[in-house]
């Protein structure tokens, strides 16, 4: 069984929406370790409730950023994980992690990339951008990770129409939908070994029978 460690710094709807694929047999994977940059970070209820270790990773904590990543990789190393499932996490993933689990990092961005994607593109601030720009469609995307934020090759994106929306929030909701719709169809293609990556451009390989 392959072991998944699931980094988030929020609420955490996503985190649930895998583990519902994992208990409901979808994804054949395991969840080993959570890790949150936030003490009140509601994944770590989610994560206790499931009988998932928890590791609270503050950057303040550490004397720089290699020494925090270091933490992060060795605690991921002990915990055998194969996987890692960025599902709202703020904080970029640093080069030795990133290195060290090449093409077995996904994210999951709430807008269709590459706009409305990079630094400081996260929450309300991207479903805003979205809404003051006056795009038709929104929607999500998964991809994996590499050392620039949101730029890594793209995995799966679903598109909703947004003509009517009259606010960020009501964006946000609906792309959220989505989200939990293709993050666990991504992560099962990840752990199912499907995604062919050339570049850019990912394959997804057909199912073996
Ligand atoms: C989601 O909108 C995700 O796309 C973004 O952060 C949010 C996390 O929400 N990266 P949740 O914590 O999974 O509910």
């Amino acid at each position: 069984m392959k072991r998944l460690a699931v980094f988030a710094s929020g609420r955490g709807s996503n985190f649930q929406a895998i583990l519902e694929h994992i208990h409901n047999g979808l994804i054949s994977a395991t969840v080993g370790l959570c890790v949150t940059n936030n003490p009140q970070a509601g994944v770590i209820g989610i994560a206790e409730a499931n009988g998932i270790p928890v590791k609270i990773c503050l950057p303040k904590d550490f004397p720089d950023s290699h020494a925090f990543n270091e933490t992060i990789l060795n605690a991921l190393i002990d915990s055998e994980i194969d996987f890692i499932i960025l599902a709202g996490y703020l904080k970029l993933i640093g080069r030795q992690i990133v290195d060290r689990y090449s093409n077995k990092i996904i994210n999951i961005h709430p807008a269709l990339l590459p706009a409305f994607g990079g630094k400081g593109m996260y929450g309300h601030h991207v479903h805003d951008a979205v809404y003051q720009r006056g795009v038709k469609l929104s929607g999500a995307t998964v991809h994996l990770v590499n050392n620039e934020y949101d730029a890594g090759p793209i995995v799966l994106q679903k598109a909703v129409s947004i003509e009517d929306a009259q606010s960020g929030e009501e964006i946000a909701r609906r792309v959220l939908e989505i989200e939990h719709e293709i993050f666990p169809q991504a992560v099962k293609l990840l752990v199912d070994n499907r995604l062919e990556v050339n570049g850019s451009r990912v394959t997804i390989l057909k199912e073996k029978k």
